[in-house]
C-alpha cells in the first residue's frame, strides 16, 4: 500500500517556494496515493514563536492547503501536537540515532549558526521527529522540495537502523518525491538564495496572502541581469535569476524548463516579466482569496483539524503499540 506524509511549519508568510515546491505536488498525487497532510507545530517551536500567531498561522497552513486543492474529505489533515505519537516515537527513534548522523544535518548547522553551544536540543534533534512523522504512519512517499532531501534520507536511515536492532522488517523505506520545475525556489532579491519564510525582507519572496499589486510589485523588483533571456537550457548558467524566474514560470504553467526557455528565447527580462506576474496573479490570487474566506471562520478549520487528529491518531496508535511490542515495553 503506498501512503503519502508531508508537513508544513506555521512558522508563518507561507511562500510560493512551498506551493511550487510541495502544496502543488500534494494536489496533484492525492488523487493516487492515500495522503497525510500536517501542519507541524512541534517543529515550529524549535525556533521561540509567539503562542497567538502559532495558533494563528497553524489555521493559516490548513486554509492554504485547502486553498490550493487539498480534498479535505478523502486527505488527513491535522496539527501535529494534537497526536502525542509524534513525540513518543520520536524518542525511540533518538535513542538508535547516533549523534554522528546528526552532525552531518547543513539545515542545523545553518540554523544555529556559529552560536551551536546556544541552539536548542529541539533544533539539533529536529531530523528525528521529522522521521518519526513519516514512520508513525508508515509512509512509503513524501513528496517535499528539494531541501528537504537531506533529512528524507536520514529518515530512510532511521527507518533501517530500526529495522536492523530489532531483526524485523517493520518500516518501509520512505521515497523522496522531489519533482516539478522548482524543486527549489530562489529568493527574487538574490538568486543563491533560497526563497524562505525567514527573510527578513518580504520583497525576497512572494507571499501565498499577498494581493495582485504586491505580487506584480514583487516580480517587476526582481533581481535580473543585463541579458536578453537564452535561447537553450545551457545559457543559463551563471544566470542563477534568470534561471529561478523562468523555473516559476514551467512550473506555474506545468511546462519543463525547457519549454518555458523555448516560449521566451531572445526576450528581454521586461516582457518576460510582464507574462510571470499576470500569470502569477491569476493563480496565486485565486488561492489568496480562498485562503482569507477560510480563515474568516476558524471554526470550519478547527473541525477540519479536529477530523484529521482522530483519523491520524487512530492509525498511529496501532503502529506505536506495535513498536512498543517490538521494542518491548511491558503494556500491563
Ligand atoms: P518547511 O515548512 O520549511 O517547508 C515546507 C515545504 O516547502 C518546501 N520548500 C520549498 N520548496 C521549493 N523552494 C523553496 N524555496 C522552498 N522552501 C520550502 C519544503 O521542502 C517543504 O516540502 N522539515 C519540514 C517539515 C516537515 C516534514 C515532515 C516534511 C516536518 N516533518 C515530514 C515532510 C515529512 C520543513 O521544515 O518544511
Amino acid at each position: 500500500m503506498n501512503r503519502i506524509f508531508s508537513g508544513i511549519q506555521p512558522t508563518g508568510n507561507l511562500h510560493l517556494g512551498n506551493y511550487l515546491g510541495a502544496i502543488r505536488n500534494w494536489v496533484a498525487l492525492q488523487k493516487d496515493f492515500e495522503c497525510i497532510f500536517c501542519i507541524v507545530d512541534l517543529h515550529a517551536i524549535t525556533q521561540p514563536q509567539d503562542p497567538k500567531l502559532l495558533r494563528a498561522h497553524t489555521r493559516e497552513v490548513t486554509a492554504a492547503y485547502i486553498a490550493c486543492g487539498i480534498d479535505a474529505e478523502t486527505v488527513t489533515i491535522f496539527n501535529q501536537s494534537t497526536v502525542a505519537v509524534h513525540s513518543e516515537l520520536a524518542w525511540i527513534l533518538g535513542c538508535l540515532t547516533p549523534l554522528g548522523w546528526l552532525n552531518r544535518m547543513t539545515q542545523f548547522k545553518e540554523k544555529a549558526g556559529k552560536q551551536r553551544d546556544n541552539a536548542g536540543l529541539g533544533l539539533y534533534a529536529y531530523p528525528v521527529l521529522m522521521a518519526a512523522d513519516i514512520l508513525a504512519y508508515k509512509a512509503t512517499h513524501v513528496p517535499v522540495g528539494e531541501d528537504q532531501k537531506q533529512h528524507l534520507e536520514l529518515a530512510r536511515d532511521i527507518a533501517g537502523a530500526f529495522n536492523r536492532r530489532y531483526g524485523i522488517e517493520y518500516f518501509p523505506l520512505p521515497e523522496p518525491q522531489i519533482f516539478g520545475a522548482a524543486t527549489r525556489v530562489m529568493s527574487l532579491r538574490d538568486g543563491s538564495k533560497k526563497m524562505s519564510k525567514s527573510d527578513t525582507s518580504d520583497m525576497s519572496r512572494i507571499n501565498l496572502t499577498d494581493g495582485p499589486d504586491q505580487i506584480a510589485q514583487k516580480i517587476k523588483r526582481a533581481k535580473t541581469d543585463p541579458h536578453p533571456l537564452p535561447d537553450d537550457v545551457k545559457g543559463l548558467e551563471g544566470r542563477p535569476e534568470a534561471e529561478n524566474l523562468l523555473g516559476i514560470y514551467a512550473a506555474l504553467t506545468s511546462k519543463s524548463l525547457e519549454e518555458a526557455v523555448r516560449e521566451f528565447a531572445g526576450a528581454q527580462f521586461s516582457t518576460f516579466k510582464g507574462a510571470l506576474a499576470g500569470l502569477s496573479v491569476e493563480v496565486l490570487g485565486r488561492i489568496g482569496d480562498e485562503m482569507k474566506r477560510l480563515m474568516a471562520d476558524p471554526a470550519h478549520v478547527d473541525s477540519i483539524l479536529r477530523r484529521g487528529a482522530e483519523r491520524a491518531g487512530a492509525l498511529a496508535g496501532t503502529y506505536l503499540r506495535e513498536v512498543q511490542d517490538i521494542v518491548g515495553f511491558l503494556r500491563p
